[in-house]
Formats: C-alpha cells, sequence, structure tokens
C-alpha cells in the first residue's frame, strides 16, 4: 500500500512541477509578445498593451516543423496511398467528372488548382481500380465544371446535383455506406464551390472537402476535417526572382474593399503612402512588377479568402504578410508559416508601416530565402514534382485517413 501513496506523492509533485513550468514558459510568452502575432480573437488589448515597448521578431527559421518525421511519413505515402476514384459515367453529364483538356486556359485562373488535382491524380500511381485496397474514395466532380454546364450553372444547381450524386454512389456502391462518406473526398477551388454541400448532410459532416476557401466563417468548412487546397494561379516556372535590395517599396497591396472592413480601414490608413504601393481595385501598371519591386505583399481578408495571392508572392519572392483572422494556411501542419511570412491581426493595421519597417535587414534577408525554399510546394506539374501542390496536398489527404474499418 505504501508504494501506491509513494507513488501518488510523486505523481502529484511532478504535475505540480509540470503546471509551474507552464506557467512560467506562458508568462515568458506572454512578455515577449509572441501572443499578439498568431490569430487571435482578442487581438485589440494584445495591440494595445505592445504599443508601449519595442517588439521582438522572432521569426522561427525552421522551415519545416519537423522535417525528418514529414519526409519520412511522406515516403510512406508515396509507397503506399491508394485512392479510388469513381467512374465517370457516360451520361450527358460525363464533362463534370472528366479531366479538363486544357488546365492551362487562362480563363480557368481560380480553377486551375481544382483541375490540375484531377489530372494528376488519374495519371498517378495512387489511382487503383482496386476499391479494396483504396484508403481514400474520390468523387470526381468538377465545380468549375458545373459551373459552365448548360444544365447546371447556379449554385442551387451545384448543390442539387451534388446531392444525387452522393445518392447514386450510396445506392450503387458499398463504400458510402460503410462510412457514411468518412473515407470519401471532393475538391473545389472557388468561392461558387463553397455550398456544394449543403443539401447533403452527411457530405457536409463527413466527407474531406478539399478547398481553397479554408476559412472558418465559411458555413461549410469544418477546420479539423477538412484541407486547404493550395491556390495556384497559373505562371511561368522560370520567373525572375528579384533580389531583396533591389526591392524599392515597402509594401504591395491590390484589392476591391468590397464589404470588407479590413480593407476598408487599410485602404484608408495607407493608401496614399508614397512608401507604399497600396492600390484600391484595379492597379495602375503590371501586377507582376508590383509583387517584384515590393519587399512585402499583403493578404488581406476581403469577401472571400484567396489564396492565389499568397502563391503569387512566393513565386515573385515577395514576404507575404498575412491579415486575417480565422483562416487555415495550407501545409500548415507542415511548414511553419513563420519562417516566411509575416501573421498579423486585424488590429495592428494601424503599426502595418511600423512592423515593416521594423525588421531587420539579416530577418528580412531570412524570410526572403526560406519562401524561395517553400515555392516548390506552391506549384503545379503536369507530371507531378517531389514536393509540389499536388503531392502535398496528397499528403494532408494522407494524414486524415481512417486506420480501421469494416471489412466488405
Ligand atoms: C501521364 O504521365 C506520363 C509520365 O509522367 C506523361 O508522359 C503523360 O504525359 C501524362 N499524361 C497526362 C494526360 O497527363
Ligand atoms: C445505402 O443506404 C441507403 C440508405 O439507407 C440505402 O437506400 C441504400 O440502398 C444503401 N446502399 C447499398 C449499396 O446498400
Ligand atoms: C489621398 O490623396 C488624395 C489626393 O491628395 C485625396 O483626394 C484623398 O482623399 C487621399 N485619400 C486618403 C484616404 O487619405
Amino acid at each position: 500500500m505504501w508504494k501506491w501513496k509513494q507513488l501518488g506523492i510523486v505523481l502529484l509533485v511532478t504535475a505540480m512541477a509540470l503546471v509551474a513550468v507552464n506557467h512560467g514558459l506562458n508568462t515568458r510568452l506572454q512578455q515577449q509578445g509572441c501572443f499578439g502575432e498568431i490569430f487571435s480573437r482578442d487581438g485589440q488589448r494584445h495591440f494595445s498593451s505592445r504599443t508601449s515597448r519595442p517588439q521582438r521578431q522572432d521569426h522561427s527559421s525552421k522551415v519545416y516543423h519537423n522535417w525528418e518525421l514529414f519526409s519520412l511519413d511522406y515516403e510512406e505515402m508515396v509507397k503506399s496511398f491508394k485512392v479510388y476514384v469513381y467512374p465517370f459515367g457516360n451520361s450527358d453529364y460525363s464533362q463534370v467528372f472528366l479531366p479538363h483538356p486544357d488546365p492551362y486556359d487562362r480563363k480557368l485562373g481560380n480553377f486551375f488548382s481544382e483541375h490540375m488535382f484531377k489530372i494528376n491524380l488519374l495519371n498517378s500511381t495512387f489511382a487503383t481500380r482496386d476499391p479494396g485496397e483504396a484508403h481514400l474514395f474520390f468523387m470526381p466532380f468538377s465545380i468549375n465544371a458545373m459551373r459552365n454546364h448548360p444544365r447546371i450553372r447556379s449554385e442551387a444547381m451545384i448543390s442539387s446535383f451534388v446531392e444525387s450524386y452522393v445518392e447514386e454512389i450510396s445506392q450503387r456502391y458499398k463504400f458510402w455506406n460503410r462510412t457514411e462518406g468518412v473515407d470519401h473526398f471532393y475538391v473545389g477551388c472557388h468561392s461558387v464551390g463553397r455550398n456544394a454541400a449543403s443539401n447533403s448532410r452527411a457530405l457536409q459532416q463527413n466527407a474531406i472537402q478539399v478547398t481553397c476557401s479554408a476559412n472558418y466563417y465559411q458555413k461549410l468548412y469544418v477546420p479539423h476535417k477538412d484541407v486547404a487546397l493550395p491556390q495556384v494561379w497559373p505562371r511561368p516556372l522560370d520567373t525572375f526572382i528579384v533580389p531583396p535590395e533591389k526591392r524599392t517599396k515597402l509594401a504591395f497591396f491590390s484589392g476591391r474593399a468590397q464589404n470588407s472592413h479590413l480593407r476598408e480601414t487599410l485602404l484608408k490608413l495607407w493608401s496614399n503612402d508614397s512608401d507604399m504601393d497600396i492600390f484600391a481595385g484595379t492597379m495602375q501598371g503590371s501586377y507582376e512588377d508590383a509583387l517584384s519591386r515590393s519587399k512585402f505583399c499583403l493578404h488581406v481578408k476581403g469577401y472571400e479568402v484567396n489564396t492565389a495571392r499568397i502563391s503569387d508572392a512566393l513565386h515573385f519572392g515577395c514576404v507575404p504578410v498575412i491579415i486575417s483572422n480565422q483562416y487555415d494556411l495550407p501545409l500548415s501542419n507542415v511548414l511553419n508559416w513563420r519562417s516566411f511570412s509575416i501573421v498579423l491581426s486585424y488590429t495592428q493595421i494601424p503599426a502595418l508601416k511600423a512592423k515593416l519597417q521594423s525588421v531587420t535587414h539579416d530577418e528580412y534577408a531570412r524570410l526572403w530565402s526560406n519562401g524561395r525554399r517553400v515555392k516548390r510546394h506552391f506549384g503545379w506539374h503536369h507530371s507531378p514534382r517531389e514536393y509540389d501542390s499536388f503531392q502535398m496536398t496528397m499528403y494532408e489527404l494522407w494524414s486524415k485517413r481512417h486506420f480501421v474499418r469494416a471489412p466488405l
């Protein structure tokens, strides 16, 4: 008996020590002002308490949270991950399912990633014809193709189409009913797809949505279930990257205020500042040039979150500054976003210029060169390359697979 008592005391003391250490750590973090820089709901308090003292810039230089763990698991994925793609069928609607014949068509812009994912998957070793060995099941409807289909088009029709599609696969195949869709996924890369699942409860609640609108305020985005798709605008691969010392503008932003309070504040405070290129609405001059001459590129939540801007910034060597609470950055379980971008809360817009100017030469060089290191994750290729957007999205899906399923 006495041994148990002793053990109890040891455990109690250990627990108290852990609480103390944890408390010390929290206090230290607060003193260092780390909390104001991460997404925070009550940023106001952090902001006002931080203006009075110098702000510490702590951009960890590690690009990956844990490269060893990640790369081992990634290799495992490349070897073993299998996805069953439901057949396209042969009806008036087969266009909705077939891979796009020309994904580089510039008109597709915002939907490029959606199409590239499907094209890459179908032509990969991940796709299997044997549902028995599949970890996940892909429902290959394309939001963009539905948008352009003469008999679908509207967002309401998209939801109905998707509803009957789920109904159909649950009647014709055994796989949906086994898990109520938990091991199923679909991909949609633009705002018109955000409510595609609205008529199907199981699709909303269980299936994995791979989406560019990874925003907590989207009604049908479920952060711990869904996957943020890297949204990339198709661009030539061999862009010349302007080095840091040749970048003459502090920051660049161009966008409509729309119904975004945040953007309104940004434009009101900073659109006339000659150190920065802050344009309301359509900008003057070339977008590419602006990305190349600025040190920082701002991504401010508008009506929709558009991550293509972030990939554009990385593509042109401009350090992303993300001003948006409640937003899941793509690949954030693997990438340390703070090593190559700056994340600010809403309330830091008035201090924006001071904040960016306080980034030292060395810190900027580190952010900039880390951005070049992660760039390969934000690009799609006709034949996928290691660690590109396709492989990384597959990795995200791999990490969502379930290990135990009833046999059929
Ligand atoms: C499929 O992959 C092969 C090998 O990488 C490539 O040669 C071919 O062009 C690809 N086909 C399509 C349709 O992407
Ligand atoms: C799956 O469940 C639905 C609803 O209960 C049922 O109508 C359907 O027949 C089932 N599918 C199969 C393949 O058994
Ligand atoms: C910017 O400058 C223009 C021209 O001087 C002026 O009309 C405008 O009101 C200014 N805008 C802001 C937001 O200060």
